[in-house]
């Protein structure tokens, strides 16, 4: 099943979250795509108490320690029986809070342990792409990041490329064609294939909107899309799930 997930990033109150939520749960019938919210951490919990069961939710970040005296974090363990997915090393994690293929390992590895799905982020930036380091770069974060997956826990990983130049609040943003996407996706699809044996469900994220989403499906050969700017209107984001349910 394709799978669409609203990255809310920093936005939104917690009333203005949950109202949109419920906006966008009578709006949508998600039948046939796995529609997956990550409000900020802040409102999670609230949106996962009207939460309909064919929404899921994502953390957008926590801290891989359980329970202790980690002042300002979230704790995997806090995430149970809230969040079903939780992002991991987003490019905006490791850009502004030095987030390194170290914390990831250890973060997609709590996350399994306590049952939370991770949602792995890998891609590069504009200057590793100019000096065509791109598969490098890929190939560093999914090592380093499933390091301590095994192959029956991988059914459990999502893997998003996001390349970080092509995100719609980047500088100087770029277009990443559905074909770079789909180069990048058989590229991670090969590395599973190497260390697994198989593969895992691989997103697109950077810039999707209703009207490109279907060509990063059908073209781009994407299992689903990670949608940060556009989530956040209730009409296109409406749009971005029939787009993907029409899509077989
Ligand atoms: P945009 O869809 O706004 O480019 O954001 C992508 C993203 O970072 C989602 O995680």
């Amino acid at each position: 099943m394709k799978m669409v997930v609203a990255n809310w990033k920093m936005h939104m109150s917690g009333a203005e979250s949950e109202r949109f939520f419920k906006d966008l749960m009578k709006e949508v019938t998600p039948g046939g795509v796995e529609v997956v919210i990550a409000p900020s951490n802040f409102a999670l919990y609230s949106l996962s108490k009207i939460k309909q069961w064919q929404f899921s939710l994502a953390a957008q970040n926590f801290y891989h320690m359980d329970y202790g005296a980690y002042t300002g974090e979230t704790a995997v363990r806090q995430l149970v029986g809230v969040a079903d997915y939780a992002l991991v090393g987003h490019s905006e994690r490791r850009q502004y809070f030095r987030e390194t293929n170290k914390d990831t390992r250890r973060k997609v590895a709590a996350a399994l342990s306590v049952g939370v799905k991770p949602i792995l982020c890998v891609g590069e930036t504009a200057m590793e792409r100019e000096n065509k380091e791109t598969d490098d770069v890929v190939r560093d974060q999914l090592l380093a990041g499933l390091a301590d997956v095994t192959p029956t826990q991988l059914k459990d990983v999502v893997i998003a490329y996001e390349p970080r130049w092509a995100i719609s609040t980047a500088k100087n943003v770029g277009v990443c064609t559905p074909e770079d996407a789909r180069s990048a996706l058989t590229f991670i699809r090969q590395q599973l294939k190497e260390l697994y044996g198989k593969t895992a469900r691989v997103l697109y994220g950077g810039s999707v909107k209703s009207d490109n989403i279907v060509s990063y499906l059908k073209k781009g050969e994407a299992d689903g899309a990670l949608v940060g700017g556009a989530s956040l209107q209730l009409k296109e984001f409406g749009d971005i799930i029939e787009a993907t349910k029409a899509v077989r």
